[in-house]
C-alpha cells in the first residue's frame, strides 16, 4: 500500500476519532449465588469505535505521539498485537492515513486477521517457531530498525496506555457509580498490556484513595504468579507469556485468576441470558469481580470492564458447547438482569 504524504496535523480527524472512543455505559449487573442475591459493575467497552477497550489505548496513543513529535504525518504505525490492539491501531491509524503494520501470533482467532484486513493493515501472522509473542514484539523493533519513519506504539512499555485510563476509565467509572450513588471498593481487569488495570487503579486511588485494584490472570496459564509463561489458556487478549514492563504488580493487591473455561461459560452466560455481546476476556473478570465480592462482603461495590465483544470469537470455543466442573463458579450463577447508565 503506498504511503499517504501528509504535512499537517488533521486535528478535526483527531477529533472525530475521540467522539467514537469512551464514555461507554456502565452495568450494574443483578445476580444470585447460591440462590443469594449479588451485583457487580462492568463498563461495557464493547460500544468503542472497533468494539474493543484498545481503541482508548490507541486513540490516546495517536494524539500523544502527534503532541511529543514522535509521530509524524506519513509515519508508518508498526506494533506487535493479539489482536484488538492491531485492530485500534489498523482503524485510528488508517483515519489518520498511516500505513498499518502488526505483527500477531498465528494461533488467534481468524476474525482478528480478516478485521485488520478490512481495516487496510498488513498483518504478519508469527508462528511459536518464530518466537510467537515476544517473536512479534522482536520483529517489531527490527522492522523499526531498518525502515524509516516508523512509529512503534510499544503497547507494553508506553506509559501513554496507563494514562489512556487514568484520563478516560476511571473517571467514567467514578462518575458513573455517582449516579448509583456508590463508590469503587475495587477494581478487577484481566492483564494484556496492564493498561487498564494500572490506569483505572491510578485514578481511583489517586490522593490517597482506599480501593483496591487486582490484576486477572487466566487459572490455567498463571504467568504472574509465576513470573514467567506457564501452560496453556483461551482467554485472548490476556496473559501473552510475560510481565509487561508497564504493569507494576507491587502497587495493585493479589492476582485473581478465572478458568478459562469457567470465562467461556461465563460469557456465553452473559450473551444468552442477558443479551449482552462480550467476549472471553469478559467473562473472566465478571467472575473475578463475583470472587471478589464474596471476598469482600456483599456489599461492596466491586468494578470491572467488558473489553470487546463476541463477534471475534464466532469460530472459538465460545461458540461451542463448554462441559461445565465442579471447581467452577458459573454452575453456582443465576443471572438475573442489569441495569445501565451512561
Ligand atoms: C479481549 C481483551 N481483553 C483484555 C485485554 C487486556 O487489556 P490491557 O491490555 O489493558 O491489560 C485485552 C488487551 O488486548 C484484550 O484484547
Amino acid at each position: 500500500m503506498p504511503r499517504t504524504v501528509q504535512q499537517k496535523v488533521d486535528t478535526a480527524a483527531l477529533d472525530g476519532i475521540a467522539a467514537l472512543v469512551g464514555d461507554s455505559p456502565l452495568l450494574e449487573i443483578h445476580y444470585r449465588i447460591d440462590g443469594q442475591p449479588r451485583r457487580v459493575y462492568a463498563k461495557y467497552d464493547t460500544m468503542n469505535m472497533t468494539g474493543s477497550v484498545k481503541d482508548r489505548m490507541a486513540a490516546h496513543i495517536v494524539r500523544s505521539g502527534y503532541a511529543s513529535g514522535e509521530l509524524k504525518p506519513g509515519d508508518s504505525i508498526v506494533e506487535a498485537s493479539s489482536g484488538n490492539t492491531g485492530i485500534s491501531f489498523a482503524a485510528v491509524g488508517r483515519a489518520m492515513g498511516h500505513f498499518i503494520r502488526i505483527y500477531m501470533p498465528d494461533w488467534l482467532s481468524q476474525e482478528r486477521v480478516l478485521l485488520m484486513h478490512n481495516f487496510g493493515a498488513e498483518v504478519i501472522p508469527v508462528s511459536k517457531a518464530q518466537g510467537g509473542f515476544t517473536g512479534s514484539i522482536e520483529m517489531a523493533e527490527a522492522y523499526a530498525a531498518e525502515n524509516e519513519n516508523v512509529f512503534l506504539p510499544r503497547q507494553f512499555d508506553n506509559p501513554a496506555n496507563i494514562e489512556a485510563h487514568e484520563l478516560t476509565t476511571g473517571p467514567e467509572i467514578e462518575r458513573q457509580l455517582a449516579m448509583f450513588d456508590r463508590q469503587a471498593d475495587a477494581f478487577v481487569a484481566g492483564v494484556g498490556t496492564g493498561g487498564t488495570v494500572m490506569g483505572v487503579s491510578r485514578y481511583l486511588r489517586r490522593d490517597g484513595r482506599t480501593v483496591r485494584a487486582h490484576p486477572l490472570e487466566p487459572a490455567n496459564s498463571p504467568t504472574l504468579s509465576t513470573g514467567h509463561k506457564v501452560g496453556q489458556h483461551r482467554i485472548q487478549g490476556i496473559s501473552d507469556e510475560f510481565i509487561p514492563s508497564i504493569l507494576k504488580l507491587n502497587e495493585l493487591d493479589h492476582v485473581v485468576d478465572a478458568w478459562d473455561g469457567d470465562s467461556i461459560l461465563m460469557a456465553q452466560g452473559l450473551c444468552h441470558t442477558l443479551g449482552l455481546a462480550v467476549g472471553i476476556s469478559s467473562g473472566a473478570n465478571i467472575i473475578g469481580a463475583m470472587r471478589l465480592v464474596e471476598q469482600m462482603g456483599t456489599d461492596a461495590t466491586v468494578v470491572t470492564i467488558l473489553p470487546d465483544s463476541n463477534k471475534k470469537y464466532l469460530s472459538t470455543a465460545l461458540c461451542h458447547a463448554e462441559p461445565p466442573r465442579d471447581d467452577y463458579i458459573t454452575p453456582n450463577i443465576k443471572l438475573d438482569h442489569f441495569t445501565a447508565v451512561r
